[in-house]
């Protein structure tokens, strides 16, 4: 296992990065240090710790502990060296008889206001003022605790992951500094005044009720155990430390799991984790205490019928099972009869296993992945205009943006640690645009501001994207140097014709947008002359019926202005899952081999012909809503399902449910008995992310280590698990650890030639395309002197006003999306105590539509579309719009996609999950759909629940 230091230098304050250097004289060592570092951070480098409380290196300097203080020749007085700055010529000492005393002073106000109970405090040998206390030489305490002090505060305990024990707090400022600075919530203050001053959440309430999100940035930052994680208290302090990756989302924060032997106590934010720098969100930080819930299926199971109860086998008998029912089905319907479906949560090399399994082994090319509902808009969009199909920056680079550019994302809740980037960049004066039916929070939150909110109708991206670029084209307002050098003039051409269109300005747009053309106009302007300007984007804008064509007409817009190619501008898909760059990378379509060839193309056709040794199918394969059609025809009869719960997260439940009932052999992989295992006749026990060795590509395309932590709990990491049915199959994949896995995939593909673990390990992480024209650490910047495919091409995105109208019948629009607290289908985060933040999905609703439909907060509301039924409590909420109302989908009892219907992108099959026109009703009962829904899941819990043991092996892995 690899292990890294549990506790990280602290430099004191931040890193400065200046031209310019100077040299002093720190305690008779000379050193040289960049303009603008600090005396602290500058004795450091010359190898001297001086003592502090309240500085740390995440955060700016502050100066209140007053512990730092220096002697400089020439100056009177002992200024504090975490606020002062180096100069050059300098002469400082950080060790004087009168600074041992004035220091020793310091500590002894602060410990004669402390419990001295040390040796049962659950921060004992983790805590700064413990080993200052120390470092000051302090011996004794003069002043007695008999006086004014705070050692009866009482205790919150009010957030479920962390306490905060006022006895012990040492006012420093370094959690409000960390709650403004790092996360950007500002949720602390100091209340009170000299020594009655304290901090306090919100106004003086307890943490859950403030506007505290729990990322857990104060806690990190504390110096004491007056803010403390949970899990420490009750397990004591981590022994050893495993670099790993969060599962969740498409930041991928690194994570040190902090470990007590098999474990885990603590999920640390990296501080040298290129995506997050030290930071986290609520998920990654606390919520993964699923990985060890009660409900994880341990043992692999079989059944002839849905019906039937589940029988308890060894992984053998499943595992020959399962591949037996693929070879009758193939014998029985054709070669083309069973396929693969992957998750974005499984790592780089199990995706690449299953598309190998499926092309190599169930010889046809029926792979697909959970991206083709979410992502793949992204892929064709920027594919054809570009080259290639993934985000062109890093996240660091929005800190050089002027102008950012959000359109249909909602970063503080999906993607929070780049919110906290980018709201960074923000308070220190870029400008804003969001493109949102909903007044998400960076719409209006704590100092952040949009200059622009373009609250446009859900469905109308394409028209709103033309507009802009009508005002960019017709103002003069394009980078006519940019597209000279670096694009296709014909198609530019073409483009410019078309979106100077009347048709396309923002006034004749005005009535399907239902944006002012006003606002529409200044947005534009901002943004081709406001500096650089940075897009990012999310499902909002492919979830579409034109999804593809918002992509491309977001590529246009980069393009005419020059925003890429450059720090601060470009091109950035915010990815739903932690890999879905990754599972589109590792050739999970059905299209596609990895780095997106196409299956027609011979000669890459050879190369896997080769390494593979068997002969591949050069036609594409079935997408997942094909594979649903092709079962209710009868012709598609057997799925392999790994980490993917297609019941919940895909549209139109009814029909997937009817799918999967019509298959004879439904094989799922997963941690819990999730809806589609419910439809399952093979299960097969998954492994966490802290079971298995891997890899994870973020929306930067950073590919990060996934590492063991503890040994899978059902016996096998899930490649193995894949690797066991291709032999079971007749096809041979002799791999002895993931890292071969990811050998072959860099030895196959152009992208990834440079990428292998133990460069990974010795830098933390690389971004593809990592290979000999690439620095070592692969790509960080994409696009920057041409485009991957040459020139970039402009392309025409015609709106077309989607199928999904709204009628009589069916007046609102429905829109979906996320929340902070939940993750996706919520089947890791609804086992935890994430829950309490968020226990419901609700219908939320615009207070004119509400009262229009008699609707109050917490009225319970039938949802009816064309495609179903069902009913959710209401939330009234200034920001929706009229017209338009929203769900999250994270609780399958709500049903939302249920709802959602089957009308996809034109060029991918992504659903159009973000409108659907419905009808809100008050109601007092359960949808139809929800009472069959509690029948049949209640029954499936009871099949599963009185398993019988059939063969021999009851316990895991054996
Ligand atoms: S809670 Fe911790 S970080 Fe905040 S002021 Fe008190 S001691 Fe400092
Ligand atoms: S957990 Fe995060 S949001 Fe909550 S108070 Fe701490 S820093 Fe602020
Ligand atoms: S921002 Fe995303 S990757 Fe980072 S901790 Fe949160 S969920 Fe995990
Ligand atoms: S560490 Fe410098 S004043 Fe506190």
């Amino acid at each position: 296992m690899d292990t890294i230091s549990l506790h990280d230098t602290d430099f004191g304050t931040p890193l400065r990065t200046s031209e310019t250097e100077v040299t002093l004289t720190i305690d008779g060592f000379e050193v040289t240090v960049p303009a603008g570092t600090s005396l602290m951070r500058a004795a450091m480098d010359a190898g001297t710790q001086i003592p502090k409380l309240c500085a740390t290196d995440s955060l700016e300097p502050f100066g209140s502990c007053r512990l730092c203080l220096v002697e400089i020749e020439g100056r009177k007085g002992y200024p504090a060296s975490c606020t002062t700055p180096a100069e050059a010529g300098m002469v400082v000492r950080t060790q004087s008889p009168k600074l041992a005393e004035l220091r020793r002073g310091v500590m002894e106000l602060y410990i004669s206001d402390h419990p001295l109970d040390c040796l049962t405090c659950s921060a004992n040998g983790d805590c700064e003022l413990q080993d200052m206390a120390g470092a000051v030489g302090l011996r004794e305490v003069r002043y007695g605790f008999e006086g004014k002090n705070h050692l009866a505060a009482v205790k919150d305990t009010s957030n479920p992951y962390f306490t905060y024990d006022a006895s012990k707090c040492i006012v420093c400022n370094r959690c409000v500094r960390a709650c403004e600075e790092t996360q950007g919530t500002f949720a602390l203050t100091i209340s009170g005044r000299g020594f009655g001053s304290r901090v306090s959440a919100g106004e003086s309430q307890q943490f859950m009720e403030s506007e505290c999100v729990s990322c857990g940035a104060c806690v990190n930052a504390c110096p004491t155990a007056t803010l403390m994680e949970k899990t420490v208290i009750d397990a004591g302090q981590p022994d050893h430390s495993v670099l790993t990756t969060c599962a969740y989302c498409g930041v991928g924060c690194s994570f040190k799991a902090d470990m007590k032997g098999s474990e885990v106590v603590r999920m640390t934010p990296w501080k040298d984790g290129k995506a997050n720098e030290g930071h986290a969100c609520i998920k990654g930080r606390f919520a993964w205490g699923y990985a060890t819930h009660k409900e994880r299926m341990l043992n692999p199971m079989i059944r002839k019928s849905i019906s039937d109860p589940w029988q308890i086998v060894g992984w053998d008998e499943a595992i020959n099972y399962a591949a037996g029912e693929f070879r009758r089905i193939q014998q029985k319907y054709g070669t083309d009869s069973i396929g693969g479906i992957t998750s974005s949560r499984c790592t780089n090399e199990e995706t690449y296993l299953v598309q190998k399994l499926v092309r190599a082994a169930f010889h046809n090319n029926n792979t697909d992945t959970c991206a083709r509902v979410c992502h793949s808009p992204t892929g064709y969009g920027l594919g054809q205009t570009y080259g290639t199909s993934a985000g062109t920056q890093t996240f660091k680079s929005v800190e050089h943006a002027d102008v950012i550019l959000v359109m249909g994302a909602n970063p503080t809740d999906a993607h929070p640690v780049f919110s906290s980037r980018m709201k960074r960049r923000l308070r220190e004066g870029a400008k804003l645009i969001v493109i949102d039916p909903r007044a998400i929070e960076l719409v209006n939150g704590p100092h952040v501001k949009a200059d622009y909110h373009l609250q446009l109708r859900p469905g109308t991206n394409v028209a709103i994207v033309s507009a802009l670029a009508h005002v960019i084209v017709t103002e003069g307002l394009l980078d006519e140097a940019f597209i000279k050098e670096r694009c296709d003039m014909e198609a530019f051409n073409s483009w410019r014709d078309f979106v100077a269109r009347s048709e396309n300005s923002p006034e004749a747009l005005e009535i399907s947008t239902g944006v002012p053309a006003e606002l529409v106009r200044g947005a534009a302007r901002l943004y081709a002359t406001g500096g650089n300007a940075a897009i990012y984007y999310g499902l909002g804008v492919t979830e579409h019926s034109q999804g593809s064509t918002a992509v491309i007409g977001i590529a246009n817009l980069a393009m005419a202005t020059g925003n890429i190619g450059k720090e601060g501008a470009g091109v950035n898909p915010l990815r739903g899952q932690n890999n879905v760059q990754g599972a589109c990378d590792m050739g999970s379509f059905p299209h596609e081999f990895p780095g997106y060839r196409h299956v027609s193309d011979v000669a890459t056709r050879n190369l896997f012909e080769k390494a593979w040794g068997v002969p591949l199918r050069g036609d594409p394969g079935l997408r997942i809503p094909n594979m649903f059609d092709a079962a209710l025809e009868g012709s598609f009869m057997g799925v392999y399902c790994e980490g993917e719960d297609i019941v919940q997260s895909d549209p139109n439940t009814q029909h997937v449910t009817s799918a999967l009932s019509a298959m004879e052999c439904v094989v799922v992989q997963d941690l819990f008995l999730n809806e589609t295992a419910k439809y399952a006749h093979v299960f097969l026990p998954g492994a966490s992310f802290l079971e298995k060795d891997g890899t994870f590509t973020n929306a930067e395309r950073r590919i990060s280590r996934v590492r063991k932590v503890m040994a899978p709990k059902a016996g096998l990491a899930d490649w193995e698990v894949t690797v066991k049915l291709a032999k079971a199959m007749g096809y041979d994949m002799p791999y002895n650890h993931p890292s071969e896995i990811m050998d072959e995939i860099a030895s196959l593909t152009p992208t990834f030639k440079g990428v292998s673990y133990e460069k990974i390990d010795r830098l933390g992480s690389v971004q593809w395309p990592c290979n000999d024209e690439t620095p070592e650490a692969g790509t960080s910047l994409m696009h920057i002197d041409h485009f991957v495919r040459g020139k970039g091409r402009f392309i025409i995105t015609q709106y077309v006003p989607t199928d999904e109208k709204v009628t009589k019948r069916f007046p609102l629009i429905l829109t979906t999306g996320r929340i902070l607290s939940q993750y996706n289908v919520g089947a890791q985060t609804r086992r935890t105590e994430n829950v309490q933040f968020h226990d419901e999905d609700r219908l939320e609703l615009h207070p004119h539509d509400a009262e229009e439909l008699g609707i109050q907060t917490d009225d319970w509301v039938g949802i009816s579309s064309r495609a179903g039924e069902t009913v959710l409590r209401a939330k009234v909420t200034e920001r929706m719009q009229p017209g338009v109302v929203y769900t999250t989908f994270h609780f399958p009892e709500s049903g939302a996609n249920v709802i959602t219907t089957d009308n996809s992108d034109w060029a991918t099959n992504c659903p159009e999950y973000k409108v659907t026109a419905v009808k809100v009703v008050k109601v007092m009962q359960p949808s139809k759909w929800q009472e069959e829904y509690k029948t049949f899941n209640d029954n499936q819990i009871h099949l599963a629940t009185d398993r019988v043991v059939a063969g021999a092996a009851l316990s895991a892995g054996k």
